[in-house]
């Protein structure tokens, strides 16, 4: 379901989002609770904001389909606390004042119990104050960026996320390229745009220098950018046996393309937003040999996973990637939580997602930290034929 509604509304929720960036980390204290507990028998809105269209559509496209298989489960066995639970997904195009837009409306006129989204951190971010505002939880599938949960200090009380934190996955790879790979000089070519690529470049370069890795040089481009020879050219000039590219997967195969055609063969090195299929189609065969940390790996042997992998086949006919499998955790804490929860109010659904302990996810075990974080393990994978191949699972520190 794509939201296209009539005019004044939108010009509203304009307004209301605009004011939402004015005053980001504000507390509880100044919100307007949005949703009450809905009637017996009705259903339970679960709101999805997500990149359905734009460079980025696979991240919504792949989460959309977890969160429906998950639901569909759930209601196949009789939903939450009596009643049935419903999907409202909002296209926000890849753009944080689209994502602020749409949240708000879920929030205020479609009432939604739980918004499920974004991916990407940036996005996220814009939604966070108004989850704080009107007192809807929102579960982050797969933000990485420690600020979309904490910011200036404070936790946003009603954020939070089901993956691990770009400390952590920079760190994860930074000891990869130490360590198992024995690199000693790196470079570091970053999307400034991006909050998500800034902060996981700075986590990884810092914990490379930390295990007494140098960092040969350090060059930026623009989402959507189309060449980046000029930065390849200088990174090349300073010899790097390796390149960490903590991007999207759009600009990322391109610029896999290009250093191959500027005659460098040296891996390239990336984070979770590697994970599309699109990443593969794009570079065609420029990614081979390099590796990239994720949230799970569809190869994984435990019976969890390899059920999962077979009820999305049967139903979507992919293979599901890691947003896919994040969606679906996201969707399931949310429904864990509203039937745990004293009542159906958003503080009440807060305090369940809160304590939140030990839920046996398809990507880890999840518990919910003081931050709101999941703490839970990460896995390296390497381009194989096309592919993304499990080579280690690392555990959280
Ligand atoms: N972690 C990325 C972010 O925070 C988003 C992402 C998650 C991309 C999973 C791909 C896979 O922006």
């Amino acid at each position: 379901m794509r939201g296209a509604r009539g005019v004044a509304p939108v010009a509203i929720l304009l307004a209301l989002a605009a004011c939402e960036r004015k005053r980001p980390a504000e507390g509880v204290a100044a919100a307007a609770p949005a949703a009450a507990a809905p009637a017996p028998g009705q259903p339970l809105l679960l709101g999805h904001v997500a990149s359905l269209t734009g460079n980025e559509a696979t991240f919504g496209d792949s989460t959309e389909k977890g969160i429906r298989l998950a639901v569909d489960e759930r209601n196949a066995g009789g939903g939450v606390a009596g009643h049935p639970v419903a999907i409202r997904t909002y296209d926000d195009q890849g753009k944080p004042e689209e994502a602020a837009i749409v949240a708000t409306r879920l929030a205020v006129e479609d009432r939604a119990q739980v918004l499920l989204g974004e991916v990407a951190s940036k996005r996220s971010l814009a939604m966070a104050p108004i989850a704080d505002r009107y007192q809807v939880p929102m579960v982050t599938p797969s933000s990485t960026n420690p600020k979309v949960t904490v910011e200036n200090d404070q936790v946003h009380p009603y954020v939070f996320r089901v993956c691990f934190i770009d400390p952590f996955q920079g760190g994860v790879m930074a000891r990869f390229a130490r360590q198992t790979l024995h690199l000693s000089r790196v470079a570091v070519l970053r999307d400034v745009g991006n909050d998500y690529s800034v902060g996981l470049a700075d986590f990884f370069l810092a914990r490379f220098r930390a295990l007494g890795g140098e960092v040969v040089d350090d060059e930026s481009y623009k989402a959507g950018d189309q060449d980046f020879k000029a930065q390849l050219t200088a990174i090349k000039a300073h010899r790097p046996e390796a390149i960490y590219v903590p991007g999207y997967y759009t600009d990322v195969a391109l610029i896999a393309r290009q250093a191959r055609e500027l005659g460098m063969a040296q891996p390239l090195l990336g984070g979770d937003g590697w994970d599309s299929a699109k990443l593969f189609e794009i570079s065609r065969g420029a990614l081979e040999g390099s590796y990239f940390s994720d949230h799970y790996s569809a190869e994984d042997p435990s019976p969890a996973i390899q059920g999962f992998v077979s009820r999305y086949r049967t139903r979507f006919g992919a293979v599901p990637d890691s947003m896919a499998a994040m969606g679906y955790d996201a969707a399931r804490i949310a429904m864990d939580a509203m039937a745990r929860a004293r009542d159906l109010t958003g503080p009440a659904i807060r305090d369940a997602l809160a304590a939140t302990r030990g839920f046996a996810g398809i990507t880890g075990t999840i518990s919910i930290d003081a931050h709101h974080d999941a703490v839970k393990p990460a896995v390296v994978l390497q381009v194989v034929n096309g592919a993304g191949k499990f080579v280690a699972a690392v555990q959280p520190d």
